[in-house]
């Protein structure tokens, strides 16, 4: 709005005032103005005339509610509001008049919303948070926001590999350690475990998201989302088992958007069938995490993978990370076998340690948290550090460490049953232009 602006005066700001032409807007304001934490006091009798006179003398709000329903000329009296109230004033009105044009013009006046009467409480529940997201914001204002927003879907390639700890982990490291705001997406509708692991209730807001997916705005994800710590916030389900979920997927790829525009970071935790049914979700994925195990069907599964992304996200960066591994010999396929079949190396491999597993979960921690110092479970910090590099964009650097490299890992076993080697090579000569991996 367009008063100047007076610091003495902005020390004094009430966070919200409203002007209500009649008892049964104010009876309606007041209980949602009180779930905000504004003072129900600061609900006036009075239209916007009132308004202006009041505002003239003293110093406007953050938050302004005003009634125009006694108006004779909108259009006039919300510029003559116009002129006295400051910048930062975030204006809500509200009125009978149901004409676009008038809309329109009042929202090229100055004002954030116009609510037509009667309203009902959600409506005026949303208004209100808009304008409060709107006070938090713009946080593209943070310098840290300017940093492009980092993206990172972790794939288990079989299931309990640890896709979802690891998911878990990333997400916790670069709220905690990295001190980006941080959103961890659990897409595994029936069976996540995000909220689980971090002692949350996950709420309703993923599923209603997905039941309403044109619900889903900023104000939505804000309301869905439940804050594990300052900077961590989770958004997950425990779906019904008595009734299937019907998407199109419209609703995730919303919900990635929505999430991207209020963190710095987000980490999706999406089950590896969701890619087959949804492989819109890695159109803007920077970086995914692809967790396996060393046995013969992650090995066909890996090769598929691979080739998949090739095809169809060939500038998705694909980190991969070996977990649960035993030491060596105890695995189905030695990882040298694992990696000449699938024709590249393991990024990062933590070893199998029942111990901390443990520890964490009945700890409710991550186990990045609780292997903080531990040799193997630094390759998570390290793989943090290279999704945020990559993301950042600061070139090829960011590429993984090599995975010889790894600290720990399950070295090429002696003596695997050729048969398995001889199933192995089954496999790639189903893939073109693939060469025969050597039995040891
Ligand atoms: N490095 C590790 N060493 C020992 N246990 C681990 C390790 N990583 C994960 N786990 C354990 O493995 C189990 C499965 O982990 P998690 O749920 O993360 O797997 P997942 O791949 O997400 O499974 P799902 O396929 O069901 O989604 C958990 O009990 C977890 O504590
Ligand atoms: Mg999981």
């Amino acid at each position: 709005m367009n008063a100047p602006w007076s610091p003495a005066r902005g020390a004094q700001r009430e966070a919200f005032i409203a002007f209500v032409c009649d008892d049964a807007t104010g009876d309606m304001l007041r209980p949602i103005v009180a779930e905000f934490g504004w003072s129900v006091e600061k609900v006036n009798k009075g239209g916007v005339q009132n308004a202006v006179q009041t505002l003239s003398v003293s110093a406007s709000p953050f938050v302004l509610f005003v009634d125009m329903s006694e108006s004779t000329d909108p259009l006039n009296d919300i510029n003559a509001l116009a002129e006295v109230c400051e910048p930062g004033t975030v204006v809500i009105a509200a009125g009978h008049v149901n004409d676009v044009r008038l809309y329109r013009d009042l929202l090229t006046s100055g004002i954030q919303d116009y609510l037509l009467k009667p309203f009902s409480a959600d409506q005026l529940r949303d208004a209100f948070g808009h304008a409060q997201m709107l006070l938090v914001g713009p946080r593209s204002a943070d310098p840290a926001m300017a940093r492009p927003h980092s993206l990172t879907a972790v794939i288990g390639m079989r299931g309990g590999v640890g896709a979802s700890s690891i998911a878990t982990s990333i997400a916790w490291l670069m709220a905690e350690r990295q001190h980006r705001s941080t959103a961890l997406l659990d897409l595994d509708l029936h069976f996540g475990t995000a909220a689980l692991a971090l002692d949350l209730e996950p709420g309703r807001g993923l599923t209603d998201a997905i039941d309403n997916p044109s619900r889903i705005d900023g104000l939505f994800v804000e309301r869905a989302m439940v804050k594990a710590t300052d900077m961590l916030s989770v958004l997950s389900a425990e779906a019904s088992l008595n009734q299937p979920m019907i998407t199109d997927g419209a609703a995730f790829f919303q919900l990635q958007e929505e999430v991207r525009a209020a963190f710095e970071c987000t980490v999706v935790d999406l089950p590896r069938n969701m890619l087959v049914q949804h492989p819109h979700l890695m159109h803007e994925v920077n970086a995914v995490v692809v967790v396996t195990e060393l046995t013969l069907a992650a090995t066909r599964d890996m090769m598929r993978l691979l080739g998949w992304f090739k095809t169809n996200a060939p500038a998705t960066k694909v980190i991969l990370v070996g977990n649960k591994i035993p030491a060596p010999g105890g695995v189905e396929i030695a990882r040298k076998d694992f990696e000449s079949s699938i024709e590249r190396k393991l990024d990062y491999v933590i070893g199998y340690d029942a111990k901390l597993a443990l520890q964490a979960v009945r700890s409710c921690r991550t186990l990045a948290d609780v292997g903080k110092g531990n040799r193997q479970f630094a390759a998570l910090e390290e793989l943090v550090q290279a999704i945020l590099v990559l993301s950042d964009g600061e070139g090829d650097g960011a590429a993984p460490k090599a995975a010889g490299k790894a600290k720990h890992g399950a070295g090429p076993a002696r003596g695997q049953a050729p048969s398995l080697m001889n199933r192995l090579n089954e496999l790639k000569a189903l893939l073109p232009g693939k060469t025969k991996v050597k039995v040891n």
